[in-house]
This record gives structure tokens, C-alpha cells and sequence, in this order.
């Protein structure tokens, strides 16, 4: 994306918690990741992506910022509250799709049209058969707006709000360079609430879906089963309670939630693989909380048998010496959306 200007800082409120970065572009390209900021939410802060209880999400950002003199902000809007859909569409101009485009949404968006925010990107043109694939975005006014009024009241400014799925496959762009055209790369991320499947082939994306599953499937098991208290639960799941000491029966519950998750994800799989015609995938990167969970990505390679790895964000930018390594210690994984968010700049050129 051709872009100047500073970046913007990097805010993703996710479910479990916000977390923050800053990254600082030096001459010649290269980066710097400048601040991480991690701040836990309360359970039931966000449910079904809906924000529940604004107050705690307003302190975490002020307490994250209250150093901070960089206020302008990139944001992550929930996968709840967007609708991402590839289209085909007959061969027209820039000016006429613009035109084209909402009658086009009104088709495939389920909620009152009136209520969405409708963006678009041509992924290729088909001059032979007079086509082109477009990927439809609507995402609903209201929760975009409670969004941003959040960051407004903890004195921030909104720049960008991206999703998930975009801000992921920017991170792995720039991390491990643009899919050549042969390749077929899956991006899975797997947060708290929320798992999120991306698939680029051709260089575009080609499929994404959201899958209403993730880390709190696995503490609530633990804490079901186990007859516990969920921060317990939750301890046990990330290795123990500080002494490294796990029950026996910890494990083959995490087992038995990640095969159900893989299970899902795989689904996702091979319903592109079966509409695409596409034969094979080249590989696999997690990223999200929950792609700490070694046997989650044993879980996915079992199924899809192509190579899993983790996405890591840091090939994109460094940690520089300010940056306390304690504090991003166990969390790149959790840190990706932010990064991704933490790329995009004050002004930018839309990618044509
Ligand atoms: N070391 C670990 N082992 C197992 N699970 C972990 C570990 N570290 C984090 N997690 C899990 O990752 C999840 C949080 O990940 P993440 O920060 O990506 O989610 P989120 O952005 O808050 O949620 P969402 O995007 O789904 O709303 C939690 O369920 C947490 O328990
Ligand atoms: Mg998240």
C-alpha cells in the first residue's frame, strides 16, 4: 500500500484484552516496534463482540495512554459487526462499481442496508469472460460508531478501522513477503472469542471466515470439568499456577477442545478447497492467544497435512531497548492485530 506519514498507533480491543503498538519507520524502510501496552479486561467486558461494559474498556485505554502523546489510533473492529464477501460482478469502471456497489451489497448483506458502511476492493479482473471478483465489506454504522466513541472518551483519535482478517495478512505480507501466485497461504488466527480463517491464493484473498470459537472454549472445559474457578482454569490452561504445577487431567481437556476446534477450522478448509477447485494448501500460520496451545497446531496439521507454524509478527518490527522483553514475553502471538494496526499511517493512498 503506497502510504506517508507517521504511523498511527496500533489499538486492538479484543475480548480478553487490549493490547497496543507502535511502530517507527527509520529511513530506508526499516522498523521498530517502540512500545507493546497489554491491559487484561474483565470477563464479560465484550460478549458476542458486543462492548458490555464501556467503563472498563474507556480505563484500560486511558491507563495504556496516559504516557502517551501519540493519540491518533488505527483500530480493530469485531468480526461480529462485519460481513466480508467475495462477489462477482460484470466488468465496469472504478466510477461505476462505486455506483454498482451498494445495490450489489443489498443482495448479499442480511441486515437493513441503510444501517452499513459499504467499502470495496477489486481482487482481479476477468477480461475474457467480462468479470471481476470483488471483495464486499459492510460493516454495521452503530458498533463501528460505539467503537470509535469509546477511543473518543479516552481522548483518542479514530484513523483507521480494519478487521482481523486484513490487518493479519498485512502483518504476514510484510513479515514473509506477498504469496506468489502458485502459493495458497491459510492465516488462522485464534483469539479468546473469536477464530478467524483467511486464505490467500492467487495473491488476493480468496476466502475468509469467522468461527464463533476460541480460548475461552478451553478454560471454560477446564473449569467445568475440574469443578473450578475460572482464573484457575484459565492458569492451568497457560502452564500452571506459577509453580508449574498442572492437574493430570488438564491436558486431555485441552485435547479434547482443540480436536473439536481443528475439526471446525478444517471444515472451513475443505469447503474452499471443494468450491475453489483448488487441490492443495502451501501452508498454515496461527497467530492469536490460543496459537499458544501446542496441541492446537498439531491438531490443524493432523487434518490439513500441510506445514503449521507460527505467524511471527517481529520479522515485521523489532522490539527496541525500551521495550521491557517481559512484558512481551509469551504475547507476540496476542500481539499480531496490533502490529498489523500499528502499520498503517496518518495518511494513506488507497491500494487501486
Ligand atoms: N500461553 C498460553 N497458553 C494457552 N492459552 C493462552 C496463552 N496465552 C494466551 N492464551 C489465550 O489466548 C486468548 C487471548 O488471545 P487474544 O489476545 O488473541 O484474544 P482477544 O483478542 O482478547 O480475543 P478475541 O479477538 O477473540 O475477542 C485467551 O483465551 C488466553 O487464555
Ligand atoms: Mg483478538
Amino acid at each position: 500500500m503506497a502510504s506517508e506519514g507517521k504511523n498511527l498507533v496500533g489499538v486492538d480491543i479484543g475480548s480478553s484484552s487490549i493490547k497496543v503498538c507502535e511502530i517507527k519507520e527509520g529511513r530506508g524502510g526499516t522498523r521498530k516496534l517502540v512500545r507493546f501496552g497489554y491491559h487484561p479486561l474483565p470477563p464479560d467486558t465484550i460478549v458476542d463482540g458486543h462492548i458490555i461494559n464501556a467503563s472498563a474498556v474507556v480505563e484500560g485505554l486511558e491507563k495504556l495512554f496516559h504516557k502517551s502523546r501519540r493519540r491518533n489510533v488505527a483500530l480493530r473492529a469485531s468480526g461480529h459487526s462485519v460481513i466480508i464477501k467475495k462477489v462477482v460482478m460484470p466488468l465496469m469502471t472504478p466510477a461505476e462499481l462505486s455506483e454498482q456497489i451498494r445495490w450489489e451489497a443489498e443482495t448479499h448483506i442480511p441486515f437493513d442496508i441503510s444501517e452499513v458502511h459499504i467499502d470495496h476492493e477489486v481482487l482481479h479482473r476477468r477480461e475474457d469472460e467480462q468479470q471481476m471478483d470483488v471483495l464486499l465489506v459492510a460493516a454495521k454504522r452503530e458498533e463501528i460508531a460505539d467503537l470509535t466513541n469509546l477511543a473518543t472518551e479516552a481522548r483518542l483519535t479514530t484513523r483507521v478501522v480494519d478487521l482481523d482478517a486484513f490487518t493479519i495478512q498485512n502483518v504476514y505480507e510484510q513479515a514473509y513477503g506477498v504469496p506468489e501466485p502458485h502459493e495458497t497461504i491459510v492465516l488462522i488466527h485464534v483469539g479468546a472469542s473469536l477464530t478467524t480463517v483467511n486464505i490467500i491464493a492467487d495473491g488476493t484473498t480468496a476466502f475468509t471466515r469467522d468461527i464463533a470459537n476460541g480460548g475461552n472454549v478451553i478454560t471454560e472445559e477446564i473449569q467445568r470439568q475440574l469443578g473450578i474457578l475460572r482464573e484457575e482454569a484459565e492458569a492451568y490452561k497457560c502452564g500452571g499456577d506459577g509453580r508449574g504445577i498442572v492437574p493430570r487431567e488438564v491436558p486431555e481437556i485441552i485435547n479434547q477442545v482443540v480436536e473439536q476446534l481443528a475439526g471446525e477450522i478444517q471444515r472451513s478448509l475443505d469447503f474452499y478447497l471443494a468450491t475453489s477447485g483448488e487441490r492443495d494448501l502451501t501452508r498454515i500460520y496461527v497467530s492469536g492467544g490460543t496459537a499458544n496451545v501446542r496441541a492446537l497446531l498439531d491438531a490443524i496439521h493432523d487434518r490439513a497435512r500441510v506445514p503449521v507454524e507460527l505467524l511471527d509478527p517481529l520479522r515485521v518490527a523489532q522490539p527496541d531497548s525500551k521495550i521491557d522483553p517481559m512484558v512481551l514475553r509469551g504475547r507476540t502471538s496476542q500481539a499480531v492485530v496490533a502490529m498489523g494496526l500499528a502499520l498503517r499511517k496518518e495518511k494513506e493512498r488507497r491500494r487501486s
